[in-house]
């Protein structure tokens, strides 16, 4: 990945038509552009050509820029990155389902710190140790079936006193206003129906929820 200043520079050169052909632009256009000085916009051309992403041919009141196969490669990126965020497949995905007890397992595995410290990097919370298991219904079935395809983070599994944890799936989420998780771990006895979601707080509690009442998980937006 390059520096985003870079980015926007080339997004610039892009859109006078660098990616077609040698365009003709002057240091002054640009920093007009990206709202930086002249100067800064020598540099940032000089910058960009050094790592191969354009090519510029020097005239005497500006310079001739192309943007090199690596340089439109970057801006793809960048694309793609826009076109998950605003594609409809991502644009929320609601899962109702009715809580349900489990043995306690959840608790456990909660508590371990490896798997505690990349859900606090991952989902931005400490998570409370325990999951609230949510048997979906018939109609959000099929709902569970499209979040598969979107971008789960990976919790990675370990070994500790010759005992191997799972890697397991994680994906932000909220039920009412409150942050969660959806947690799939790789071995699970659950059947794909019931889903784990955890949260910085006591979900039962805080939501005033025992097993059998109904809980509305939203994915996305
Ligand atoms: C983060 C996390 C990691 C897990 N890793 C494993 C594992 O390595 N091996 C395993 O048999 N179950 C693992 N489980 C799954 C539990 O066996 C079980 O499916 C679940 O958490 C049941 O909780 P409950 O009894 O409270 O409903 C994991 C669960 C969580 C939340």
């Amino acid at each position: 990945m390059i520096p985003a200043e870079d980015l926007q520079c080339l997004k610039v050169i892009a859109l006078r038509g660098g990616c077609k052909g040698p365009v003709f632009v002057s240091s002054q256009s640009i920093g007009e552009m990206l709202e930086i000085s002249q100067q800064t916009a020598s540099r940032r051309l000089k910058g960009l050509e050094s790592q191969g992403l354009i090519t510029r041919t020097i005239a005497a009141d500006g310079q001739h820029v192309t943007i090199n196969a690596s340089g439109e490669e970057e801006l793809q990126k960048e694309y793609q990155d826009y076109c998950r965020i605003f594609s409809e497949r991502n644009k929320g995905y609601i899962l109702n389902g009715m809580v349900v007890s489990g043995i306690g397992e959840g608790k456990y595995y909660m508590s371990l710190e490896p798997y505690r410290q990349q859900f606090k990097t991952h989902l931005g919370f400490e998570p409370y140790p325990g999951t609230l298991n949510i048997r979906l219904s018939s109609s959000s079935r099929p709902v569970r079936k499209k979040i598969d395809a979107l971008d789960w983070i990976r919790i990675k599994g370990f070994s500790t006193d010759g005992r191997t944890f799972g890697d397991a799936k994680c994906l932000p989420c909220r039920i009412g206003t409150i942050p969660c998780g959806i947690v799939m771990p790789g071995r699970t006895h659950y059947p794909e129906d019931i889903i784990e979601v955890i949260a910085a707080v006591a979900l039962r509690r805080k939501l005033g929820v025992e097993d059998t009442d109904t809980v509305t998980v939203e994915v996305g937006q």
